[in-house]
């Protein structure tokens, strides 16, 4: 975690409610086969303050941050039973690629969701 932090290839986005930090969203980018993808590592706000639109900002910025470096892609695994980020995701556009059994643990299902990044913003 210490050596993606201090990666210049690595944003991290912080939400802040009255000078409180209530979430907050990691994503970093790489150029591989098949150009520059990015990768959100984690999105997370804390359970009093989700519903209000945190994440889906969160989500937003971290996107914006990988289109800026250049990326044209950006992926993520989410567990296939975390119904509210799964509806965050398709909310934003992302679509369902694939699936990776067993991948937070014994019969922990991850899904893998990527979603195209133009250079016009959307
Ligand atoms: C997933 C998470 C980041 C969403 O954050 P949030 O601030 O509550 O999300 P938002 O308020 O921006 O909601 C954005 C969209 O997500 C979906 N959503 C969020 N919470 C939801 C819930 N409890 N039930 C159903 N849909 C939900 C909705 O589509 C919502 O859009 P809408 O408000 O137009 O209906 C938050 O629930 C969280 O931190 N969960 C624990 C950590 C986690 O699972 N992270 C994802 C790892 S892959």
């Amino acid at each position: 975690m210490r050596s993606l932090v201090e990666s210049p290839d690595v944003a991290i986005w912080i939400a802040e409610d009255g000078g409180q930090m209530v979430g907050f969203a990691i994503a970093n980018w790489a150029r591989g086969a098949n150009g520059m993808e990015a990768y959100v590592q984690t999105i997370e706000v804390l359970p009093g303050s989700r519903g209000c639109g945190a994440g889906r900002e969160l989500l937003a910025r971290a996107e914006a941050s990988a289109r800026v470096a250049g990326a044209e892609k950006v992926w993520l695994h989410v567990e296939a039973s975390n119904g509210a980020a799964i509806r965050l995701y398709e909310a934003r556009g992302y679509v369902c690629e694939g699936r990776q059994e067993g991948y937070y643990g014994r019969a922990r299902t991850a899904l893998i969701y990527g979603k195209a990044l133009s250079a016009s913003g959307e």
